[in-house]
């Protein structure tokens, strides 16, 4: 293929799909995911790169070329099973292009100026970093944040997150993290936004539009870098590593939606998985990094591998040794090795050897070096490093506010019996009991970056900042694995002395994230023990829990009154919690992720497809049904309560709309109770009869709406056919013109429908 020229593959004319009903005569629907069509332009190799880049290219040789490939990781923060002993020598030679997990201006000039003012060719360094909720100032870990379902607010932490990074030396960032999935024992559903296709590209575009601001060469801003492409979220048994096992069409309508989103808003970097697709790994699999990223969606930027991905293609099976295993990664799309030695050992003698041919090197030395440019590393290689912006930037007063509002939306009220949140602000005693009260760690999360745990505010302390003149007692009662009964008695006895108890519950940080998965998603230990003996005390008690992921809540939804979601709250959780504990603010967070009643119902997810024999209750013979369980969730997609009630109207739109035109929606919503409140209509829709069995119900438009007690709005939701199109059998996206289905209300348990029909 040759550079420089822009190459258009022009594939044959959309046909009309040959299916047998006139009334799914299909509408290509240019756009957005997930409407996109499938014939587009062709075009693996980068527009020829700028004059710069082509002339650093022409006199690279092949180590310098190879060396800008390789990405390897600084001690200063360990993310992976090993580290690399001689990144300096590497760097001296110039056989280096990145350093990962590295920050402090400090640090990050000490070893770009090596680059710049040290190496034959002075190419600046990329500094990489997995901030996936914060650098300094530390949100919500990602699912919290999808729960509040406030686009702006994820974007604007991402913003502040950007900021805190680039502040600090850093220039590339390994986040978002947009893998849905649907089996919470997975750990790393907590870094993603949940299991809606759909919702997991609204919050993946608005993230890397947080990320790389206006200007992505700007001192303040990083690159994102979206992961783990593809379908890492289908990883089997909920177990890092393992393989995937999904169709092309759960592929395409399922895994891939939330990263074509980010291409359209104009994210720079994909992360090649370590999972299989169809047999073959990420890093090494042409379909996805060739086929689909580069020539259907266009993408040029740049591909790095997850951290010692390529190596890993030998335990996979598919390369007979690391020579093998650089090759077909580079040949396959990948551009960077992170943490290996494969393109650093092999890629050289590759290449002089004709076995790799020069012009794939120089395509992916192409990708690098634009990148680069891009970020304004050429011109302003120390742009990022600046003390005084160091200083001020993290952890600024301004970024702790953002922190306290979006840990306020993040919250979802599971339970409320008879009122007992909130609580009175006059309370004189108040017990917190339980391994998760006053854990600093715990309250920052997983994968927390450069969170330090001492700049954290535990639910203990937000209590006490928020109730001042109150007597705030605190018991741990043991840890997340253990209590005895000498310890339960003890928190029983101070539970007796309180005017209101606060059961803090759930995971530690360590037990979601990356290698984190369980099988058992009760509460750890014998947290439920605890709980049930505190609870027979009889004192008006709310359940607040700390956790990553889905939690399989039965027993404990059978027991206590109340029950708050915190999932892992952030810098400043513990005031956000304390606030809403007390109505200083009215909880929001709706669930972007189903809990299950039992582990054996997972996966369990709101948008699947129908069966010729539904579950019936009681189960009878010949259903979809368990013997032992019932099918529903314990809470469903998009479930959450307020401290007041609220009304929906059904949906009203026009009963026939011609294609290509939008279609409004609207709904009228009554705060029914006592108190102001903020509620999140939701929209969903379902084509009755199409080519293939489609979802019951899609999320496809959300919107928040604050009402006083007595007040009805109006919310006008709106939809374009783009919203209604799914892969058809041959190979493309488009939208069926007929009937549709549109359904809205407060959660896809509880929706009202009316129907339209779309004409071509
Ligand atoms: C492995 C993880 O899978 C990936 O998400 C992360 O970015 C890298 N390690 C680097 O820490």
């Amino acid at each position: 293929m040759t550079h420089g020229r822009k190459i258009r593959i022009l594939t044959a004319a959309l046909l009309v799909a040959g299916i047998a009903s006139a009334a799914l005569a299909q509408t290509p629907v240019p756009g957005q995911p997930p409407s996109a069509p499938a014939p587009v332009v062709a075009q693996h190799a980068p527009e020829r790169a700028s004059a710069r880049v082509e002339d650093l290219i022409a006199r690279m040789t092949i180590a310098e070329k190879v060396g800008q490939l390789v990405l390897l990781s600084s001690n200063r923060a360990v993310t992976g099973p090993y580290t690399t002993p001689d990144v300096t020598g590497a760097l001296e030679r110039g056989e280096l292009g990145g350093i990962f997990n590295t920050y402090d201006v400090a640090f990050t000039r000490q070893l770009q100026e090596t680059a710049v003012k040290h190496t034959r060719l002075g190419i600046p360094l990329l500094f990489g970093f997995d901030v996936l909720h914060g650098h300094r100032t530390i949100f919500p870990v990602p699912l919290g944040q999808a729960a509040s379902f406030d686009l702006k607010a994820i974007e604007g932490a991402e913003r502040i997150a950007g900021r805190e990074a680039a502040a600090a030396g850093i220039n590339w960032v390994f986040a978002p993290m947009l893998d849905v999935t649907r089996d919470p024992r997975w750990g790393r559903i907590v870094e993603g936004a949940g299991e809606s296709p759909w919702l997991g590209g609204q919050i993946g575009a608005a993230r890397v539009r947080g990320f790389q601001g206006e200007r992505l060469d700007a001192d303040d801003s990083v690159a994102a870098c979206v992961k783990h492409f593809g379908a890492n979220g289908a990883v089997e048994s909920g177990r890092d590593y393992t393989a995937t096992s999904v169709s092309e069409r759960a592929l395409r309508e399922i895994y891939l939606p939330p990263f074509k989103a980010t291409v359209a808003a104009g994210v720079r970097c994909f992360m090649a998985a370590f999972n299989t697709f169809d047999g073959v790994p990420g890093v090494a699999n042409r379909h996805l990094l060739t086929d689909i990223l580069r020539k259907e969606w266009g993408f040029q930027g740049v591909v790095v591998s997850d951290f010692g991905a390529v190596e890993e293609l030998v335990t996979h099976g598919i390369a007979a040794d690391r020579e093998e295993a650089a090759k077909r990664a580079l040949t396959a799309g990948t551009d960077i090795e992170m943490q290996g030695e494969a393109f650093r050992r092999d890629l050289p003698r590759l290449v002089a050897s004709g076995a790799v041919p020069m012009a794939v090197l120089d395509d992916a030395v192409r990708h690098v070096l634009t990148f680069k440019e891009e970020l304004g590393l050429f011109d302003k290689p120390f742009g990022r490093m600046d003390e005084a912006r160091e200083r001020t930037a993290l952890f600024a007063p301004a970024h702790r506010q953002a922190a306290i509002e979006l840990a306020e939306k993040s919250l979802v009220l599971l339970k409320n019996d008879r009122e007992t949140l909130p609580f009175s602000p006059d309370v004189r005693r108040i017990a917190v009991i339980g391994p998760l009260a006053d854990d600093r760690a715990d309250t920052l999360g997983p994968w927390a970056a450069n969170g330090q745990p001492d700049d954290a505010i535990t639910l203990a302390a937000g209590l006490r900042q928020v109730l001042p003149k109150a007597v705030v007692e605190v018991v741990s009662a043991g840890s997340v694995n253990g209590s005895s009964p000498e310890a339960r008695a003890a928190a029983v006895a101070v539970a007796r002395t309180a005017d209101v108890v606060v059961l803090a519950l759930g995971e530690k940080s360590t037990q979601s994230g990356e290698a984190a998965s369980r099988t058992d998603l009760g509460l750890p230990g014998d947290q439920m023990e605890l709980a049930r003996d505190v609870l027979a005390v009889g004192r008006p008690t709310a359940v607040v829990l700390f956790h990553g992921r889905p939690l399989v809540l039965t027993p404990l939804v059978k027991d206590a009154p109340a029950i708050l979601s915190a999932w892992f709250p952030g810098s400043m959780g513990g005031l956000a919690i304390a606030r809403t504990l007390v109505g200083e603010n009215e909880p929001r967070g709706r669930l972007p992720v189903t809990f299950p009643r039992a582990v054996g119902q997972i996966p369990i997810y709101h948008d699947h497809l129908r069966t010729g024999r539904p579950p019936t209750n009681p189960p009878r013979p010949y259903t979809a049904s368990y013997l032992d369980e019932g099918t529903e969730p314990l809470f469903p997609f998009g479930y959450g309560l307020s401290y007041t009630d609220f009304g929906f109207s059904p949906p009203r739109m026009a009963p026939i709309v011609k294609a290509g035109e939008p279609i409004a929606v609207a709904v009228d919503v009554t705060n029914t109770g006592r108190r102001p409140g903020t509620a999140l209509v939701q929209l969903y829709v379902n084509q009755p009869v199409a080519e293939i069995s489609r979802p019951v119900k899609e999320l496809r438009g959300f919107q928040h709406v604050a009402l006083k007690p007595g007040e009805t709005r109006t919310v006008t939701l709106s939809l374009t056919d783009a919203d209604l199109a799914y892969w058809h059998q041959d190979g493309r996206w488009a939208t069926d013109a007929g009937r549709f289905r549109v359904m809205t209300g407060a959660n896809v348990a509880d929706l009202q429908a009316a129907e339209f029909t779309l004409q071509n």
